[in-house]
C-alpha cells in the first residue's frame, strides 16, 4: 500500500449520497503500485498581476496554481504524483487533471468523485501519468469564475522513446482571454444571454497571458514543436500558419500518425474549442524570417505567436513531418461494440428525466453550499441536464456501462452553437463525422461537434463515474453535462 490516501475524502461522497450514486465503481489505478512516486505540493491561491502589461494597474484576486500564472509541469510517463493540495482560494475548488487517465477518485469533480475541498482545505490526489502527452489541469467547480481568473496550469509528460524523436525549439501557446474592464478588473464571467448561445468572450484577447502576441526566437531550419491549447471559457480558434512546412503532430497529447500536414485538412487549420491541445511541428526558414501562428476563425487573422528564425548553424533540409511514438491508452475493439446515441439540445429550464432532489436532501445542500453548479438551466444532453440551481439533483447516469466493454457514442448536436465535448477518464478515438467525409481517424480527448453535424467516437470503458459534458465552461455550468457509471 501507498502511503498516501487516494482521495482522501472519499467515503464523505458515499454518506452524501448513496441511493443516487448507488454501486461504487472500483477506482482503477493505471500504473502498478512499483511506480516511482513524485511528491508534488499544490496551492491554489488569489495573486495580483499586471495581466495589461506593466503600466496598467494590477489586476486584484487574479488566480494561480502556486501563485504562478501558465506555469508548465513537467513530468516523466509512468510517474506517480502524490499531489498534496491545499486551497488557499477564499471560494471552494477541486482539480481535475484533464486527459489524464487517473483512478476516478483523483478526477475532481464535486460532488461526484469528492466533495469540494472549502477554503483553507486540503486533498491528496494520487495522479498516475501513464500516457505521455500534452495535458493541464483546472478546478471542475465554479471552472467559469476560477478558470476564468486564470486557474489552470499546463503539463507534459515526456517518455524516453518521444524524446528520441528531436526537434530544434519547443514553444507554448496558451490562448486564453480576459473578462476585464478598462481599470484593469473583473467584470462579470459569466452573462445569461452568453450562457444560453456561444458563450461570453473575453474582453481582452491574449497568448500566454501577454496582450502583445509573443515572438519566440528559434534556429533557423529548425523543426519547432508547437504545443498548443485553448485555456479559454468560450474562444474556439482555426489554428494555422504561413508556412507550408508544417504539421499536425498530436491531438490532445495522442500521436497523430501518420502526421498530416496543415495545407491537407479542410482550410489549412485545425479548429480547436476549450480544452483542446494541438501539437504541430512547424518549420522555419532563413535566419531574419518569421513564421506567424494565427487563429484564422473570423475573416481577419488573429497572430499567436510568431517564430523569429536565428542562425544556430542548423543547414537547410527538406521538411519531414515527424511520427511521434503511438499513444499507450486502452484502444477501442470496435469488433462489436455496443452503440449510445446522444443528442446536444437547448432546454428552456430544467428538464424532467429525473426529479429534483427535496432541498433537504443531503446531495441538495451540498449541491448549493459548493457553488459548483450555475445558476440556471440552458442546455440539455438528451433531454436531461446536470444540476443547477433550477433543479438540484444528480441527474442519473447516461448510461451504466461494463468496465473493458468498448462503446461507440454517436453524438448530435441540434442546436445552433459548437460544442466541445469532453469524457472524463479515457481517450477516445474519433471515428466519423456527419459533416467531414474523409477525416481520418484519431484520438483525443476532447472533440468539437458542430450545429447539425453528428460525430461518433469510440471507447473501451474504465471502471468509474466518468462525466461527459461541454467544455464551454457556461454549458456545462447550465446543463450540458452528463456522467457514465462504468462498474
Ligand atoms: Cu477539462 Cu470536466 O474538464
Ligand atoms: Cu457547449
Amino acid at each position: 500500500r501507498r502511503a498516501f490516501s487516494l482521495g482522501s475524502t472519499a467515503a464523505g461522497v458515499l454518506a452524501l449520497a448513496p441511493s443516487a450514486i448507488g454501486q461504487v465503481p472500483a477506482s482503477i489505478d493505471t500504473l502498478p503500485a512499483s511506480a516511482p512516486v513524485t511528491r508534488l505540493p499544490l496551492v491554489a491561491k488569489e495573486i495580483d498581476w499586471r495581466l495589461l502589461g506593466p503600466d496598467r494597474p494590477a489586476t486584484r484576486h487574479f488566480c494561480a496554481y502556486d501563485g504562478e500564472p501558465f506555469k508548465v509541469f513537467r513530468f516523466n510517463r509512468g510517474t506517480r504524483l502524490a499531489v498534496d493540495f491545499e486551497n488557499r482560494l477564499p471560494d471552494p475548488t477541486t482539480v481535475h487533471w484533464h486527459g489524464i487517465r487517473v483512478p476516478y477518485l483523483s478526477d475532481g469533480v464535486a460532488p461526484l468523485t469528492q466533495e469540494v475541498i472549502p477554503p483553507g482545505g486540503r486533498f491528496s490526489y494520487n495522479v498516475p501519468l501513464p500516457d505521455s502527452g500534452f495535458y493541464f489541469f483546472h478546478p471542475h467547480c465554479d471552472e467559469t469564475g476560477q478558470v476564468g481568473r486564470g486557474l489552470f496550469a499546463l503539463l507534459v509528460i515526456d517518455s524516453p522513446e518521444e524524446r528520441k524523436v528531436a526537434f530544434d525549439a519547443e514553444c507554448f501557446i496558451a490562448v486564453k482571454d480576459w473578462r476585464l474592464g478598462d481599470d484593469g478588473q473583473w467584470i462579470a464571467m459569466s452573462t445569461d444571454e452568453g450562457a444560453a448561445t456561444a458563450g461570453t468572450f473575453g474582453t481582452v484577447r491574449a497568448t500566454n497571458g501577454s496582450i502583445v502576441p509573443p515572438r519566440v526566437e528559434v534556429p533557423a531550419y529548425g523543426d519547432v514543436r508547437v504545443r498548443t491549447i485553448v485555456a479559454d471559457a468560450t474562444r474556439v480558434i482555426d489554428l494555422g500558419c504561413e508556412t507550408e512546412d508544417a504539421a499536425l503532430i498530436a491531438v490532445d497529447g495522442q500521436a497523430l500518425l501518420p502526421p498530416v500536414l496543415l495545407d491537407k485538412l479542410p482550410d489549412g487549420v485545425w479548429r480547436m474549442g476549450p480544452a483542446m491541445r494541438a501539437d504541430l511541428q512547424v518549420r522555419v526558414g532563413a535566419p531574419g524570417t518569421e513564421v506567424k501562428i494565427q487563429d484564422y476563425r473570423s475573416g481577419q487573422p488573429y497572430l499567436l505567436t510568431t517564430l523569429v528564425a536565428v542562425d544556430k548553424g542548423l543547414k537547410k533540409t527538406a521538411f519531414k513531418p515527424k511520427s511521434l511514438p503511438a499513444s499507450t491508452a486502452p484502444q477501442p475493439d470496435l469488433a462489436r461494440p455496443k452503440k449510445m446515441e446522444y443528442l446536444l439540445q437547448v432546454s428552456a429550464g430544467p428538464t424532467i428525466v429525473s426529479p429534483a432532489l427535496p432541498a433537504d436532501d443531503p446531495l441538495s445542500k451540498a449541491l448549493v453550499d459548493s457553488l459548483c453548479v450555475g445558476s440556471k438551466t440552458h442546455w440539455a444532453i438528451s433531454r436531461d441536464s446536470w444540476s443547477t440551481q433550477d433543479a438540484l439533483r444528480l441527474p442519473p447516469p447516461l448510461e451504466k456501462l461494463t468496465a473493458g466493454t468498448t462503446y461507440v457514442v454517436a453524438c448530435t448536436n441540434v442546436t445552433k452553437h459548437v460544442h466541445p465535448m469532453h469524457l472524463h477518464g479515457h481517450v477516445f478515438r474519433v471515428l466519423s463525422s456527419s459533416k467531414k467525409a474523409g477525416m481520418p481517424q484519431y484520438l483525443a480527448d476532447t472533440v468539437i461537434v458542430e450545429p447539425n453535424e453528428s460525430v461518433q467516437f469510440a471507447f473501451k470503458a474504465t471502471s468509474g463515474n466518468w462525466v461527459f459534458h461541454c467544455h464551454i465552461l457556461e454549458h456545462m455550468d447550465t446543463g450540458l453535462m452528463g456522467w457514465f457509471r462504468v462498474t
